[in-house]
């Protein structure tokens, strides 16, 4: 974790030494002074681009389980292929039963919801330090990353669980014809 830090925890915090020196099995806190907010998520703060550390272990997986950055990402192979059902099978490793109580699923709609956990609850968000300006004064284009502060988002869910729905009942439609 304190390694992948060093690139992946922002600006933010003051620096106590140059973190050029740092080498794998050094701690973070020699060399950056950060704050790992175990309880609220200054989203104001804590940009989705680059702090992936702070936003992963404010969440209630990282504080609960043994989770770092690898349990998700293997470092040794090239990750641009990966796909989003992969993710969530890597939820599933540990939430092999969920309830979802108010979401009310159809088992139709609750198999459709196991090839992606990562649309409602790590949502793109879009980033406070960057964005695309389009030419001649346009507006700013928002750049949107995905938080890793894994939590439950209503609007988000609201929007997929919604998109989900159209597409079941498409393809219903489709094999009733
Ligand atoms: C020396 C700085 C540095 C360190 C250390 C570092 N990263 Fe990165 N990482 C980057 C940069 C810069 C990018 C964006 C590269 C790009 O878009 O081509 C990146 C991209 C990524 C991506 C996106 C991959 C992709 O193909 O789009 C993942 C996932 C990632 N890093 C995870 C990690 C993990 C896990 C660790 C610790 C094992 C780590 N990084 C350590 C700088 C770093
Ligand atoms: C290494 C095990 C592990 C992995 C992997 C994992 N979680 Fe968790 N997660 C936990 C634990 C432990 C809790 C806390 C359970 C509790 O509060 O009783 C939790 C809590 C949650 C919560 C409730 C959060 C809240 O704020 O109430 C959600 C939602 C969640 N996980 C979704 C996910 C998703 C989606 C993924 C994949 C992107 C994932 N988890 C990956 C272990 C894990
Ligand atoms: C519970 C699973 C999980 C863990 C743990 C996790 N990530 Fe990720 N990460 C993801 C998912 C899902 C994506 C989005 C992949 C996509 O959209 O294709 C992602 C994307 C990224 C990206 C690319 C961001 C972008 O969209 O440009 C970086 C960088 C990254 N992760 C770094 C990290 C670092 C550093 C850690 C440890 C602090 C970490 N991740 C831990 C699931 C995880
Ligand atoms: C359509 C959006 C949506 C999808 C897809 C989704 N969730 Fe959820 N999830 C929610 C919402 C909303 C809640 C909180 C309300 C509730 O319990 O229904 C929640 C609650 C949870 C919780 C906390 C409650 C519990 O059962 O312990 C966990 C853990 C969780 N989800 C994991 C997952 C995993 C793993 C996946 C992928 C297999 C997933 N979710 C897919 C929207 C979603």
């Amino acid at each position: 974790m304190d390694m992948c830090a060093t690139c992946h925890s922002g600006n933010a915090g003051h620096m106590l030494k140059s973190i050029f020196a740092f080498k794998p099995g050094n701690k973070l806190a020699d060399f950056k002074e950060i704050t790992f907010s175990h309880q609220v998520v200054d989203s104001a703060k804590l940009d989705v681009h680059g702090n992936q550390a702070q936003l992963l272990s404010s969440s209630k997986c990282f504080m609960y389980s043994k989770m770092d950055c690898a349990t998700c990402h293997n470092v040794h192979k090239s990750e641009k292929q990966l796909n989003l059902a992969m993710y969530s099978q890597k939820c599933m490793s540990c939430h092999s039963t969920t309830t979802h109580n108010e979401y009310k699923l159809t088992p139709q709609l609750g198999g459709m919801i196991k090839n992606n956990c990562i649309d409602c609850h790590m949502p793109a968000r879009s980033s406070h330090v960057i964005a695309v300006q389009t030419s001649r004064g346009g507006r700013a284009v928002p750049y949107l990353v995905r938080t890793h502060h894994i939590a439950v988002y209503t609007d988000a869910s609201q929007k997929v669980l919604a998109y989900l729905k159209k597409s079941y009942k498409q393809s219903n439609d489709k094999n009733n014809k």
